[in-house]
C-alpha cells in the first residue's frame, strides 16, 4: 500500500500524547540502550520520547518537554563528524541529563575536560559518592554502576560540582545546580546499575517536577479520547492476527467508537492448534466486538501446493492474505457508510527502526495489512504508535484481555507453512506438526516457562528415519524442538530446557502421534543460526 492511500492522522501526527501530558524527550546519539532509557522514563510514569540527535531544535521545544535526557552513543567526543550539543538546548530553561557520551558531550561544550583515557571501562564498576547533589542524595556512598566507555571526564566544567567518582573515572557524576544540568558517565538503564531506576526517577520527579501520571489507566483513557476525535462517527477495520499488537489495538478502538468497528480475522490454516478458535471467542463472545472470520484455508493450501521454497511460501502466502483481506475491506470499505479508517498495531520501536520520526507512517508487511490497493482510501489509527511492548502488554491487562494473548509468543504470519521444512505445506503435514507444537505448547506451560521463552515452537524437516516401536519397524517424522531465550530476537541463545521435560515431551509426542517417531533439539544459537529454520 502506498503512504498516498494510507495516511497518518492528520492531527496530533507528531506525537502519540495528548496535550497536557508531561513528556521527557531522549535525545538519541545512537548509544546501544537509548530506547531502553525512554523505556525506563516511561516506568518512572513519564511518557517519553526518543528522538534522533539530528532533529532540529525547534522539534524538541515544540514538545515542551519537561526535562531532556542526552543518551550514550558509540563517537568520542574529538572525533571528526561526531554529534554535537546545541548550546541553545542548555537554554530552553529545563533541566538536562547527559548519560555517557551525553555527559561526555556536556563537559566538553561548557569547558571541562574529557580525554582518552589509558584503559576504557567496560562493565561493572564501583562507584563512589564524593557529594551527593540532588541527583545521588540519600543513596548509600559506595554502589555499583555499569559502565562502557574509552573516552573519560577529569575535570568538571566551570560552575559543576563532581559528585562521584568510579574505579577508572575520576569524575563519573556531575552537577550545576543553578542551571540544572547534570552529567552520569554510567548507565542507570541497566539492571547492572541497582540504583539506577532511583537516580532517574530523582531526576524526573525532583529535579524536572514531573507528576509521573503515565500508567496503563491513563494510557487506555487517553487513547481512547484520541481515537474518538479521530474516527468521529467513522466506521474503522482491523484486522485481527490473534498477536498481542493487533488485538490491543483492536479492544482500543472498540472501547472507542463501539460496534463500528469491524475485525477481519483471515484464518489461513496455518496457525497452532486451537488458535483461531481462541481468538473468534475472544473477541465475539467475550468482548462482542463484530467480527469476520473467513475461513481461507483451502485458498491458502490450494496456492501453497507445489511451493517448497521458503521465500516463495512467504510471497505466496502474503499475497493471498492481502487478496483475502482486500476481498473483506471491499465489502466494508469508503463508500457510502463504509469503513474509511483501518486500525494498525504499529508500536513505537517500528516507528523508531523506521527511521520515519513520529510523524511518518509505517506500514508493516503483509501480515500486517500493508499492500493493499490504493483505491481503498482508508486513514491509518494507530494506537499503539508511541507504546513499546510491555506497555502494550500492560494495556492488554488493562483491558482484561486474557493473559494467553497478552502474552503469547510472537508466531510469524506465515505460520507453520515455514515451519514445515523443505517440502510442501500440505494439509497432513501441517497437522502433524500442529499436534507435535501442540504437545509441547502444553509442556511449556504446564512447567511455568512459557513466558521465559522468547519462542517455543517444533519444526518439521522433510526426512524420514528407522525406528522400532513395539515390535514394528517405522520409517516415520522427525519432529525438532526450537526454544530460544531473547530480549528482541535480533540474537537468540537456545534455551536449557530440563532434560526431564524434554524426555516428557518427546515420548508423549512418539506415543501420540503415530506419524512420529523420532525427536531431536535444536541447541543453535542466533547468531549464527535463525530462530525460524527457514
Ligand atoms: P529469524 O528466523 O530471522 O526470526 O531469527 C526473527 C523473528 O522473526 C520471526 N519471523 C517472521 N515473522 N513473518 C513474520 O511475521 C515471517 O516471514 C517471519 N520469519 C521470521 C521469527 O518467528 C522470530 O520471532
Amino acid at each position: 500500500m502506498t503512504e498516498t492511500a494510507l495516511r497518518p492522522p492528520a492531527s496530533e501526527a507528531e506525537s502519540g500524547r495528548e496535550v497536557g501530558t508531561e513528556v521527557v524527550v531522549v535525545v538519541d546519539y545512537g548509544g546501544q540502550y537509548s530506547q531502553l532509557i525512554a523505556r525506563r522514563i516511561r516506568e518512572c510514569g513519564v511518557f517519553s520520547e526518543l528522538l534522533p540527535h539530528h532533529v532540529p531544535l525547534a522539534e524538541i521545544a515544540k514538545r515542551k518537554p519537561a526535562g531532556v535526557v542526552l543518551s550514550g552513543g558509540p563517537a568520542s567526543v574529538y572525533a571528526p563528524g561526531a554529534p554535537r550539543l546545541e548550546r541553545e538546548l542548555l537554554e530552553l530553561g529545563v533541566p538536562v541529563l547527559g548519560i555517557c557520551y551525553g555527559m561526555q558531550l556536556l563537559v566538553h561544550e561548557l569547558g571541562g575536560r574529557v580525554e582518552q583515557a589509558e584503559v576504557g571501562e567496560f562493565g561493572r564498576s564501583d562507584l563512589t559518592v564524593l557529594a551527593p547533589g540532588s541527583l545521588l542524595a540519600g543513596l548509600p556512598a559506595e554502589q555499583t554502576c555499569w559502565m562502557s566507555h574509552r573516552d573519560t571526564v577529569f575535570e568538571p566544567p566551570p560552575g559543576f560540582t563532581a559528585l562521584a567518582s568510579s574505579t577508572v573515572s575520576p569524575v563519573a557524576a556531575v552537577e550545576d545546580a543553578q542551571r540544572r544540568i547534570y552529567g552520569i558517565q554510567f548507565h542507570p538503564e541497566v539492571v547492572h546499575t541497582p540504583y539506577g531506576q532511583e537516580i532517574l526517577t530523582r531526576f524526573l520527579a525532583d529535579i524536572c517536577g514531573c507528576e509521573r501520571t503515565w500508567s496503563a489507566a491513563s494510557i487506555v483513557e487517553e487513547q481512547i479520547a484520541r481515537i474518538r476525535r479521530q474516527v468521529g462517527e467513522g466506521r474503522a477495520i482491523c484486522g485481527l492476527s490473534g498477536g498481542v499488537d493487533s488485538s490491543v489495538a483492536a479492544l482500543l478502538v472498540h472501547r472507542a467508537i463501539g460496534d463500528r468497528l469491524t475485525c477481519v480475522f483471515v484464518d489461513h490454516g496455518l496457525m497452532r492448534k486451537q488458535e483461531g478458535e481462541q481468538v473468534v471467542a475472544t473477541f465475539r463472545d467475550t468482548f462482542k466486538v463484530p467480527l469476520v472470520a473467513v475461513d481461507a484455508e483451502q485458498r491458502f493450501l490450494a496456492r501453497l501446493a507445489g511451493v517448497t521454497e521458503p521465500e516463495a511460501k512467504r510471497k505466496a502466502i502474503g499475497a493471498e492474505f492481502i487478496r483475502v483481506f482486500e476481498e473483506e475491506a471491499r465489502r466494508l470499505a469508503p463508500d457510502g457508510d463504509g469503513a474509511r479508517y483501518l486500525v494498525q498495531g504499529t508500536l513505537y520501536s517500528d516507528v523508531i527502526e523506521s527511521g520515519g520520526g513520529p510523524g511518518a507512517s509505517t506500514i508493516k508487511s503483509h501480515h500486517n495489512v500493508g499492500g493493499l490497493p490504493e483505491d481503498l482510501d482508508f486513514e491509518l489509527v494507530e494506537p499503539l504508535r508511541a507504546l513499546f511492548k510491555d506497555e502494550v502488554r500492560a494495556v492488554g491487562t488493562e483491558l482484561g484481555l486474557p493473559d494467553r494473548l497478552v502474552w503469547r509468543q510472537p508466531f510469524p504470519g506465515p505460520g507453520l507453512a515455514i515451519r514445515v521444512i523443505g517440502a510442501e505445506a500440505t494439509r497432513e503435514r501441517l497437522d502433524v506438526l500442529r499436534e507435535a507444537d501442540h504437545i509441547l505448547q502444553e509442556e511449556i506451560r504446564a512447567a511455568g516457562l512459557y513466558r521465559e521463552l522468547w519462542q517455543s515452537f517444533c519444526v518439521l524437516p522433510n526426512i524420514r528415519t528407522v525406528g522400532v516401536q513395539g515390535d514394528e519397524r517405522t520409517y516415520g517424522n522427525v519432529v525438532a524442538i526450537r526454544a530460544v531465550t531473547s530480549d528482541d530476537a535480533m540474537t537468540a541463545d537456545w534455551a536449557r530446557l530440563p532434560y526431564d521435560l524434554l524426555e516428557k515431551i518427546a515420548s508423549r509426542m512418539m506415543g501420540e502421534l503415530r506419524e512420529v517417531n523420532r525427536v531431536v533439539l535444536d541447541i543453535t544459537s542466533k547468531p549464527p543460526g535463525t530462530i525460524e529454520w527457514e
